[in-house]
């Protein structure tokens, strides 16, 4: 039997903790207020997770909302792509514990470790094996703890009043119509900024102990991020990258209805609508509720703009990312 000649997102959901935690709730933790923080990100708020909110287990309550909303059972799943950066453990990846939670036994996992734009990778990759013939509905998960590993002193509060947990996911399944589906990924990296975005311990590099006992005290386990450099790099890229996407896909930047870009910042997403000349009031932000749940963000507010209906049956969507790595890509896809 032929491969399928497109794969076609038909499912999305995505679980966020109930914790709610304001820009004021942080000001009382460290040196920070309501006002710098909504005016320089556009953040309100972001939610934190409880013990049992591991990322496995957020992942998994995301693939069910996701399976469910396709329309299919569990058991039509044949493969889970996991994007984190907040894994439960080093080792093993934490799809396998969402497989185990799911019940899934057998079906291939694979972790990808690709941050912001985790998310871009997984769709890529899904829509890859799902029309090399290899995987039918692959279940694609993003998931982040960051509340276990920020530091919530003066010095780390640049990073810690942008992150928040959450976890999203989406089923890419097999289709037979060329003109819906995965359009084009447009995938890139960049190893010059490795040390910009980063959480440097503990790290195998690291010797003779990889979990040295400095960590604490010279911060190098809570996440470092040169915030200038991550701005003009996410501004430059993202427009470039876009562009890119939609000259190989054959559409002008008209035919896109929504954008759906990762929410690291308010003001990177409307500098990038801006440079492109994109209307701004399609252009998705939820940023405001949940902060940057990383590997989850794209996730997240993709499934929000479906079920609120900006993004319909027919629509044109593009999905862009940039982050740690420095990673960054686009995805245009026709729902
Ligand atoms: N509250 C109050 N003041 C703060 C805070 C805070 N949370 N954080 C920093 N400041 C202070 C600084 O100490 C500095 O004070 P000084 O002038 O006395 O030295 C001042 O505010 C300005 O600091 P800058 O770092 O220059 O602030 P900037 O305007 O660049 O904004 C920000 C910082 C919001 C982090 C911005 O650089 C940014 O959004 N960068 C991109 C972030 C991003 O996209 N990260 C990627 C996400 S993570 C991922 O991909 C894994």
């Amino acid at each position: 039997m032929a491969n399928p000649v497109a794969s076609k997102i038909i499912g999305t959901g995505h679980y966020v903790p109930p914790t709610v935690v304001t820009n004021d709730d942080l000001a009382k933790r460290f040196d920070t207020s309501d006002e710098w923080i909504q005016q320089r990100t556009g953040i309100k708020e972001r939610r934190y997770s409880k013990p049992e909110d591991t990322t496995a287990h957020m992942g998994a309550l995301a693939a069910r909302a996701a399976v469910e909303d396709a329309g299919l059972e569990l058991t039509d799943i044949d493969c889970i792509l996991l994007g984190t950066l907040s894994p439960d453990v080093t080792f093993p990846g934490s799809s396998v514990f969402v497989q185990r939670e799911l019940g899934l036994h057998g079906i291939a996992c694979m972790d990808i470790r690709n941050q912001c734009s985790a998310y871009l990778y997984m769709v890529a990759t899904a829509d890859a094996y799902v029309r090399a013939g290899l995987f039918k509905n692959v279940l694609i998960i993003g998931s982040e703890v960051h509340s276990t590993g920020i530091d919530f002193s003066d010095e780390g509060r640049d990073v810690t009043v942008l992150f928040g947990d959450g976890a999203a996911a989406a089923v890419i399944s097999a289709s037979d119509d060329p003109k819906v589906g995965v359009l084009q990924s447009c995938l890139h990296a960049d190893g010059a900024g490795a040390e910009l975005l980063w959480i440097q311990n503990p790290g195998s590099r690291e010797f003779p102990h990889r979990a040295p006992e400095s960590m604490y005290e010279d911060k190098s386990v809570y996440p470092g991020m040169d915030g200038r450099a991550v701005f003009k790099w996410a501004t430059r890229k993202l427009p470039e990258v876009i562009r890119e996407a939609l000259d190989k896909s054959g559409y002008e930047l008209d035919d896109i209805d929504v954008l759906v870009p990762h929410q690291a910042n308010m003001r990177i997403n409307q500098m990038v609508a801006k440079q492109l000349g994109f209307p701004q009031e399609k252009v998705v932000h939820n940023i405001q509720k949940y902060g940057n749940t990383t590997a989850a963000s794209v996730g997240i507010a993709l499934d929000e703009a479906r079920k609120d209906g900006r993004i319909k049956e027919g629509s044109l969507v593009c999905l862009a990312a940039f982050g740690s790595g420095f990673t960054w890509g686009a995805s245009i896809l026709r729902f």
